[in-house]
């Protein structure tokens, strides 16, 4: 059978970091609120120069590098965002562009802070289908740019990054959640819950980019359930139970969230890798910067089984159950 195993990772963040005691000089909040309600300590912003296209490229040129790879290698480019350079071209060809690899198929996926998940599995699915054999797949994001930095309730909870991962298709590999690759993945979408969370803004409505407005409650609510959901199916689809996975790389949101789901699924603590902490929410960017940093400091190693999840505006949601 076939399956897509992944190469290797990679990650970027921008030159500058703002602590919550920072924030709090700018807006009426205070570290210890942030930190009790969300466990994020800092962020990184990007500044003059650095948009998610830079980021993008940064993070894909570390993930080749670790998989060993030209970019003259890989056939398609699948980059997650919500902020995009531009309202067009895709910025998945800016980056094509910067990599020197023109001429592959290259275009961005929205689904928010779950689009990297949408795009592991358009990238699995597309290398299955034979458009390719190599891919890249980026979440990238400055959602510092569509904040609105005197909202409070939402400005404290993002940063920007990106992270990346090569993937390359294994044309003769064996069955089963004990060999290497993509196992199984599931993607959700629900558009009556559009406004809990979106950007109050766009192209088509006021020609405008608009802001980030969030109901901060209900979505914190709707994520634990469907998070605890989508991880269910599809621990059902590979046949395996909770207890066989090493490591889940959820998207990183919240700390309570990612409490609240793994207590859910009975997956220990120690097993969640957090990094809300340090780089706050980066939407598409969380799950594989996080997945990037546990595997460079020896956490998730070779042979691990990995499930990555998100949840977010749309709202959307998925979970991906992959072995290292
Ligand atoms: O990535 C996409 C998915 N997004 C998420 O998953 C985010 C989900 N939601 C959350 O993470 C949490 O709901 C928040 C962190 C956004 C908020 O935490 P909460 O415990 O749900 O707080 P709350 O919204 O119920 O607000 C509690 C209080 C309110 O004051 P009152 O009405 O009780 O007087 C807020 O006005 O905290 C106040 N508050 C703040 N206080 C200081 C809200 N933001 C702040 C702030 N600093 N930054």
């Amino acid at each position: 059978m076939t399956r897509t195993l992944l190469r290797g990772t990679g990650s970027a963040l921008p030159g500058t970091v703002v602590s919550n005691h920072e924030l709090a000089a700018r807006v009426d909040t205070s570290d210890e609120w942030i930190v009790e309600r969300t466990g994020i300590r800092q962020r990184y912003i990007a500044g003059e120069g650095e948009t998610t296209a830079t980021l993008a490229t940064e993070a894909a040129r570390n993930a080749l590098a670790d998989a060993g790879m030209d970019a003259s290698e890989i056939d398609l480019i699948v980059l997650a965002t919500a902020t995009p350079d531009n309202t067009f071209p895709a910025t998945a060809t800016k980056v094509q562009q910067a990599l020197g690899c023109n001429g592959c198929i290259a275009f961005d996926v929205a689904a928010v802070c779950s689009g990297f998940l949408y795009a592991i599995a358009t990238a699995d699915s597309m290398l299955k289908t034979g458009m390719g054999q190599k891919a890249l797949v980026i979440g990238a994001e400055t959602f510092s740019r569509i904040l609105d930095w005197e909202d409070r309730t939402t400005c404290v909870l993002f940063g920007d990054g990106a992270g990346a991962v090569v993937l390359e298709l294994d044309a003769d590999a064996a069955a089963g959640p004990d060999t290497p690759g993509i196992i199984a993945t599931r993607l959700h979408a629900d558009g009556a819950q559009h406004d809990l969370l979106y950007v109050d803004g766009g192209p088509s409505t006021t020609q405008t980019v608009g802001h980030l407005r969030m109901k901060g409650r209900e979505v914190f609510r709707h994520a634990v359930v469907n998070l605890a959901s989508v991880l269910h199916e599809v621990i059902d689809d590979a046949g395996i139970s909770a207890e066989q996975i090493d490591w889940v790389v959820p998207h990183q949101a919240n700390k309570r969230i990612l409490d609240a789901t793994a207590r859910k699924l009975r997956i220990p603590a120690e097993k969640v890798i957090v990094t809300v902490d340090q780089h706050a929410n980066t939407s598409a960017a969380s799950v594989p910067l996080a997945l990037d940093t546990a595997r460079r400091d020896g956490r998730i190693k070779a042979g691990d089984l990995v499930m990555l999840e998100a949840m977010g505006g749309g709202f959307t949601w998925g979970a991906s159950l992959i072995r290292m």
